[in-house]
């Protein structure tokens, strides 16, 4: 999914978007909020590159520190995560979107992002490369409490990757495919996209 990558209505230039869509239910509530967001950054002209995770065969990390060798195939394990590291390498702002599954992102999008520190392997100094981040997340809670291991998680995760953070979208009180319809985060979701610089 794609836009063009030429300057975009204010004027600035297309941004490369990653969706990580750790959903396993391709119509639901997670995939609400990404349309939105994904029709609001294609309108502001960027460009949307998405997977997702659930139709992939992407292994968990082994933890064996021997990545980073190859640079096109950062990881020793060989399986669809080589479709996603030349889109991440390229890619502007990385979008993580998920339901909430016990308090935290599901396994599937756990298992995709251990495997993008094979990159950071590819720098003697293990730093990561620089990135922006955007968090979109559907869950039954609708709660502060509910929601703040998340953000939590979050806050950590792009603190200690040097990430900056563009925007999270939590929409509450969605549990079956199609509670999401009429939901604010919707336009919540369109709104960032279409904020993007
Ligand atoms: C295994 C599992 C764990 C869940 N854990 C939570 C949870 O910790 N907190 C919560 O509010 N909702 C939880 N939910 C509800 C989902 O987040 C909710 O149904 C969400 O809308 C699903 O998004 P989807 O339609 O993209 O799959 C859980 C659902 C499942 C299947």
């Amino acid at each position: 999914m794609s836009a063009n990558s030429n300057e975009n209505a204010t004027g600035s230039t297309g941004k490369r978007i990653l969706i990580l869509n750790g959903s396993p239910r391709m119509n639901g509530n997670t995939a609400g909020l990404i349309a939105s967001f994904t029709e609001g950054a294609i309108q502001a002209g960027h460009v949307v590159d998405r997977f997702d995770l659930q139709k992939m065969n992407i292994r968990a990390c082994l933890g064996c520190y021997k990545g980073g060798k190859d640079p096109d195939s950062p990881c020793v394990q060989k399986d669809d995560m080589d479709k996603i590291y030349p889109v991440y390498e390229r890619a502007d702002i990385v979008v993580l979107a998920s339901p909430m599954y016990y308090w935290s992102v599901t396994g599937q999008l756990k298992c995709a992002f251990d495997r993008l520190f094979a990159v950071t392997e590819k720098d003697a100094e293990f730093r990561s490369p620089s990135k922006k981040c955007i968090m979109l997340m559907a869950a039954e809670g609708d709660t502060r409490d509910n929601f703040e291991p998340v953000v939590h998680y979050y806050h950590a995760l792009l603190k200690h990757l040097g990430w900056t953070n563009l925007g999270e979208v939590y929409a509450g009180g969605v549990v079956n495919v199609g509670d999401i319809k009429g939901h604010l985060a919707l336009k919540e979701a369109r709104d960032l996209g279409v904020s993007i610089l």
